[in-house]
Formats: C-alpha cells, structure tokens, sequence
C-alpha cells in the first residue's frame, strides 16, 4: 500500500536516473586539509557570526564522553524500539492529540463522518496525511500553524473502496484532502498545561488550499510554452498543490513546501510519441498508462494524451504566505524541477538567501539556489520576491580515501572517516543556462536532465536538508537505496543495498552558504549499532539508539539535530520514530529514541522547543492489505475506528523544558 499511494510504485520500475553519473572512488589527496578542518569545526558551535573553517583548531575534536548526562536538551530517557498501535514519548512526557484528519477548521465544518465524506466537508476539515508543521508566531503564545497534506490512502479512507472503480465523490474528496492547511493554534486556555496547544476554529488566518485553489506560476518558467494547457494558456495559475512533502521556514516569515512524487497522478505517458518529450516523461517515472487513483477519468488534466504540459506545472517548491489569508501562493520556478522533499533556507555571509534541496528518488541529486538579490529586514515585499531571480546549483561529491577501501559493507576506510570535498555546480542563472544544448527554461522544468549532464552525484534518496542555525554547518537525510550495488557504493553512499540509510554533514567552504565548494563527511551510517556497518559520529555504539531510514531532519533550540524517520518496520521491525541527537561537544553522535509512532504511520514534520514537540502521524495503519473494512490501525480515537493521521504535541508533565534536568 505504501508503494502503490505513497510513491506512485516508484520503487517498482527501475530508478529513472539511467544517466550513469558518477560513483566515485577518486583519491584527493589534496582535500586532507579541509577535511582535518571539518572534523575540528564540526565540534565548535560558532555563535556570532561565521568564524570560517580556517579558523578553527584541528586536532580540537575532544574524545566522546558517554559518563554523565547526555547533552542539553536530550535529557530524557531514551525509548527503546516499539511496536504498538500507539504513539510513545519517553517517562514524565505527555502527548495530546492537536488535530486530526477530519477536524474542523471553521464552524461550519461537517462534524468528521467516514461513512459520508465530501469534498465540500473536506475543504472546510483538516485533510489527510500531514507530512510538514511548521510553527510561526502569532504573540502571546499563539503560533499559526502550517501543515502538509502529501497524499491519500484511498483504501483506508473510504468505505467499500473499489480501486478499479473509484467514484467521482471519493476522487473529489481525495481532491479536498491533498493540499495545504494553515490554522492557528494557540497555548493559552486556561487550565490547560504549559506546553499543550489547541486550534483556534474560525481564525481569521484558518484556510485550507486543495487542489482547487489558484497558486500562481513565478519566474523563468513561468509562461513559457512548457506549462501552457487549455485551462491556462497564459501558463501562469495552477489549481493546486499534490503530494507536498517536507518544507521550511523563511526568515521573511513564509512556508516554502515541496512538491514531491507528482508523476504519480498522471496517466498515458505511453500516448507520448515525440522521443525528446518521452524521455523527459521518463526521467521522472511518470504513469505509462492509467494512474493507481484513475483521476484521469475524472479530469482530463491528469491525463497527458489530453494535457501533455500539465505535468510540468507540478514538481516544484511552493511558497506561502501564512500571514495574508488573502495571498496566492507562488510556485518558484527558479529553484527547479523534480521530486522535491523540501527547502530549508539561510542567508548567505552577504544577506542571499540559499536554500537547500533534496530530490527523493534514488540515484538523485542534491541541489542548493542562491537569490540574486540579498534579504532585506523589514522590506517584506522585496523579499517575497527573492525565490524568482537566482542561482540554481547541483552538488558533486569526491571521497578522500582510496576506491579499493570502499567495499560496500560500511567498514570505514583507513582514514577513520567517509568524507571528501565536493562542489556546486550550477546549472542556471537567471536566464543564462550553464548546460550545454539546454535552455534555461528546459534546465528549469528538466532539472534532473541538467544534473545528469554535469556529472551531479547520484544519491541515496537525499530527504530534507537542514543547515544548523547555530553552526551554519549543513545536514542531509538519505534515507535508503536498496538498489545501490557494491560496485555502485562511493565514499558518500557508502553501502551496497542501503536498508538503513546516513546522515551527511557538509561545511561550505568559508562556512558561506553562497560558496562554490564544501567539505562533507558522513555524520551517521544508520542502523542497529550491533551491525558492524553502522557508524554513530564515533561515539560508543553500545550508548546509541537503533535508527534507520532518517527522512526528516529539524533543530532544537540548543543545537541538537533531530530525526523523524520513514521505514523502521521494514528494516528496523520496529515503529518509526523521532530521535535526538548532538552534533557538536562530547556527546557528538549520541543517538536518543525521544518518541514513536503507531502501526504503519510515519513520523513527519517535527518542531522541537523548549516548549512542546510536534510530530505529523502520517498514514496510521498503511499496511499492505489492510482497507477500510479490514484496518490495521485504530490509532487515535481507538475500538473499530478508522485511523486518522493526526498532529500531536508532547511536553513536559512537570512544566519544565524538553530535555531539560
Ligand atoms: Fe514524502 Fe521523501 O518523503
Ligand atoms: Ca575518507
Ligand atoms: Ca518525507
């Protein structure tokens, strides 16, 4: 079921990167420098500005320390792995449920019935699968929340789901249910808790956009002849967003989100006869005939033998402007085309604004844009514009240790560390394209075509990429690639057959996020630390968690990165999870188990404070087999109940600070 709804099969057929772009094994001698500096820098939290790797001590990395209390703000009692249909937090931690798939976001909302769903309901409800949250603040203790609605599971939703007859109402209510929330939520009822927050019905800033809401096209791509249809000829308004996976938070106070496994939802790719278009189609894995869902008999936009550019309309990073309930949100074509988990932005040494991207397939890139135009306080208007104009870059990664020590297994090679340098390749500028025999609008709307041609470093499913905001230092979740051949395994994919996935850390060169190269070195090789592949930033693996398939990445207020995963039942056999763990100090590598999610769903979107944490509960009781009459999860409201996917707040019984003494 996972495959079918969530990825549209997309482990089923062959990777569609057939590109042949580099596993690399070269030796760089030369990058030892950089890379001693990374393993010292790495362990200094820079606050005040960026003091640059080249000021920093090598040799200053002092040894792990697994005696004494784990570091601030990972003082909890780490879980152990979990297996039940419920959701887990650590001892003294209580969690509520804030709300669920189905909940209302007005007065006028349909009280939640399964048994009678609409799309009219829908769109007035909270919808299914929250994947990304995001908190901004309102003042008082009030924050208006943002969510993702990535996908549907069509069989666990409906009652008497027929998946080769799906019926208009349910495909229109699918339809409701995709798409984005923004609702307030606010931690000041009395007699409430510290730490636990409720929605606010019928907040002036509460809207839901599905797939009928208006979002405007915006930069080079923007009314070209790639994303004309018959419904828009001008090619500039796209009703909807699908499959919003991961996203991020500007400083300028908007919600970007990534438009993430769109081939899915069209269908008739075989009707395609032009060989160039084709292979476009192909690159991305669209449908060759009708779609798992079948909304192509509904609306011929999702049928490519009737639109064959409606498809190019999708696959982008989204922003929104949670702050004018009045606003149309923007597709930023300037940051590129594929399957996109996310964007997490920084401001670069002279105020551009970088975002960091990740393409979820396997075998695909890592990329970063650069605006043109630097971030300006206080001119929000400007700044709402700096996503249009910019850079767009893809990563190349080289190892520093011989190929030959490389096996595949995860055995570090001789050096002690899988780390190298790499650089940012670009691929656009504006209108100027760095690819050759490709336009800048074809680098744009084909992007995986222009990481292909410039030997871009093919990944191990490259997730949500998130810069520390305290060290600037960036981290990469890649959450797996069973595909990966021992041949195929380099210093930073280093295992054949990756069930468990790493986490990479990658220094920009000056710790500028506009600059051109980087050094990088995996942080952890994830996975039961009993199995002798696994890696764990050096720290004593008999003192971690076991962690595997790392998907979404967030940090708390002291620096400690977090990790949400998406595949622990499969390769773990347990439930997936959020962990916590230091990046810098003694404790560096320390893995901590902080909560766990019921049978099927994934862990998403977390936000940790000092306050509360918040995870997104995706697709409770997704289990293959499972359907509405036979659920594998009842999971929040419990006995016969269809489980609903659900956003919930854990915090501190006694009112003190998470992960605090
Ligand atoms: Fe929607 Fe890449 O997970
Ligand atoms: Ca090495
Ligand atoms: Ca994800």
């Amino acid at each position: 079921m996972t495959c079918r709804y969530r990825c549209g099969n997309a482990c089923f057929h062959e990777a569609p990167n057939r590109s042949g772009n580099p596993y690399f094994g070269d030796v760089a001698a030369a990058a030892l420098s950089r890379r001693t500096l990374l393993r010292a820098g790495a362990v200094l939290a820079l606050t005040g500005g960026a003091t640059g790797l080249a000021s920093t001590r090598a040799g200053a990395t002092p040894p792990p320390h697994t005696a004494g209390p784990a570091a601030v703000g990972l003082r909890f009692e780490p879980l152990t792995q979990q297996t039940g249909d419920h959701v887990t937090v650590p001892p003294g931690y209580l969690h509520d449920v804030l709300i669920r798939w189905g909940d209302p976001l007005f007065s006028d909302a349909p009280v939640f019935d399964p048994e009678r769903q609409s799309a009219e309901a829908q769109e007035r409800q909270f919808g299914y699968n929250n994947d990304f949250v995001g908190l901004l603040p309102l003042g008082r203790g009030d924050h208006v929340m943002v969510v993702n609605h990535e996908y549907t599971n069509e069989e666990i939703m409906f009652p008497g789901y027929d998946p080769d007859n799906p019926t208009r109402q349910q495909v229109e209510t699918a339809w409701a249910a995709h798409g984005l929330t923004v609702v307030a939520v606010s931690g000041r009822r009395r007699g409430r808790r510290s730490g636990a927050l409720d929605v606010v019905v019928d907040h002036d800033l509460n809207r839901r956009l599905p797939l009928s809401a208006e979002f405007e096209l915006t930069g080079p791509v923007a009314g070209s002849h790639y994303v004309r249809t018959s419904a828009d000829p001008e090619g500039r308004t796209v009703l909807g967003t699908v499959n919003n996976c991961a996203g991020g938070l500007t400083p300028w106070g908007t919600w970007l989100t990534g438009e993430e496994n769109f081939h899915q939802y069209f269908a008739n790719a075989d009707a395609i006869r032009d060989p160039l278009e084709r292979e476009r189609l192909d690159r991305y894995g669209a449908e060759s005939a009708e779609t798992e869902r079948k909304w192509e008999r509904f609306d011929e936009r999702w049928d490519l033998a009737q639109e064959p550019n409606e498809i190019n309309r999708f696959g982008w990073i989204v922003e929104v402007d949670p702050y004018d309930p009045t606003s149309t949100p923007k597709k930023r074509t300037a940051m590129g085309r594929f399957k996109h988990e996310g964007a997490t932005v920084r401001l670069a040494a002279d105020g551009r604004a970088v975002a960091y991207m990740g393409d979820d397939e396997r075998f695909e890139y890592l990329y970063k844009f650069v605006s043109a135009e630097a971030y300006r306080p206080d001119d929000d208007e400007h700044n709402a514009t700096l996503l249009e104009h910019g850079t767009l870059y893809v990563a190349r990664f080289t190892g520093d240790s011989p190929a030959g020590e490389i096996d595949g297994t995860g055995a570090l090679p001789s050096d002690g560390a899988f780390d190298g340098t790499g650089e940012w390749i670009p691929l656009v500028s504006g209108t100027t394209s760095h690819v050759p025999g490709m336009t800048p609008e074809e680098v744009l709307c084909f992007t995986r075509q222009a990481g292909d041609a410039v030997g871009a470093t093919a990944m191990d499913r490259p997730e949500d990429v998130e810069p520390s905001p305290r060290t600037g230092h960036v981290y990469a979740a890649l959450t797996n690639n069973t595909d990966r051949t021992a041949e195929q395994a380099d210093e930073v994919n280093p295992r054949a057959e990756n069930r468990f996935g790493h986490v990479l850390e990658l220094v920009e060169d000056s710790d500028d996020a506009a600059a051109a190269t980087f050094s990088w070195r995996l942080f952890l090789v994830c996975g039961d630390p009993e199995d002798p592949g696994t890696y764990f930033a050096g720290y004593d693996k008999d003192q971690v968690s076991a962690i595997s398939c790392p998907d979404n990445l967030a940090f708390d207020d002291h620096g400690n990165l977090w990790i949400s995963t998406d595949g622990q039942p499969d390769s773990l056999g347990a439930n997936d999870a959020l962990y916590g763990v230091a990046v810098d100090g003694r404790r560096r590598g320390e893995v901590r188990q902080f909560l766990a999610v019921p049978t099927g769903a994934e862990t998403c979107g977390p936000v940790i404070t000092d306050e509360r944490v918040l995870v997104a509960v995706q697709h409770p009781g997704e289990v293959d087999g499972a359907n509405y009459e036979n659920q594998a999860s009842h999971w929040p409201d419990g006995g016969s109940s269809v489980p609903r996917p659900s956003i919930v707040v854990a915090y501190r019984a006694d009112g003190k600070r998470t992960g605090h003494a």
